[in-house]
């Protein structure tokens, strides 16, 4: 199937989903504000991957904390491929020293926004083709 749809009614601000998408873990977050507070707090010019990796966006659309969000007025959504842009393990959640994701194969840290900021990996985490279809269904793909 090229798209799927998931419900996310029961995920609380603070809880995460991983659902399956192409074969790919697909991490869906519901941030707290001290997630999004945090990732906006972060000069872009302090970031290794200053770009947005965002499917929905233009290619060169930077990596703000709203551009890797589900968008304004949903920052606090963020929808990403679950798989390290070093070599493709799957990060663990809430670990790390940013608190956002940790890969622990090369250990490359990720921010609350997914952006990497610490060891082997090159880009942020990407962000698939997604968009909500009502207030609490996202379509991904
Ligand atoms: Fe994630 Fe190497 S695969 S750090």
């Amino acid at each position: 199937l090229a798209s799927i749809e998931v419900n996310v009614a029961s995920v609380e601000p603070g809880m995460s989903l991983t659902v399956k998408w192409r074969g790919k873990p697909i991490f869906i977050r519901n941030r707290t504000q001290k997630e999004i507070d945090e990732a906006n707090a972060v000069k872009l010019t302090d970031l290794k991957d200053p770009v947005a990796r965002n499917a929905n966006l233009d290619p060169a659309a930077q990596a703000t904390d709203v551009d890797r969000s589900a968008g304004a007025g949903k920052e606090n959504w963020i929808v990403m491929v679950g798989s390290c842009t070093h070599l493709g393990c799957v990060p663990l959640g809430q670990a790390g020293d940013f608190g956002g994701w940790f890969c622990p194969c090369h250990g490359s840290h990720y921010d609350t926004a997914g952006r990497v900021r610490k060891g082997p990996a090159p880009e942020n985490l990407h962000i698939p083709t997604f968009a909500f279809s009502s207030d609490t269904v996202i379509k991904i793909g």
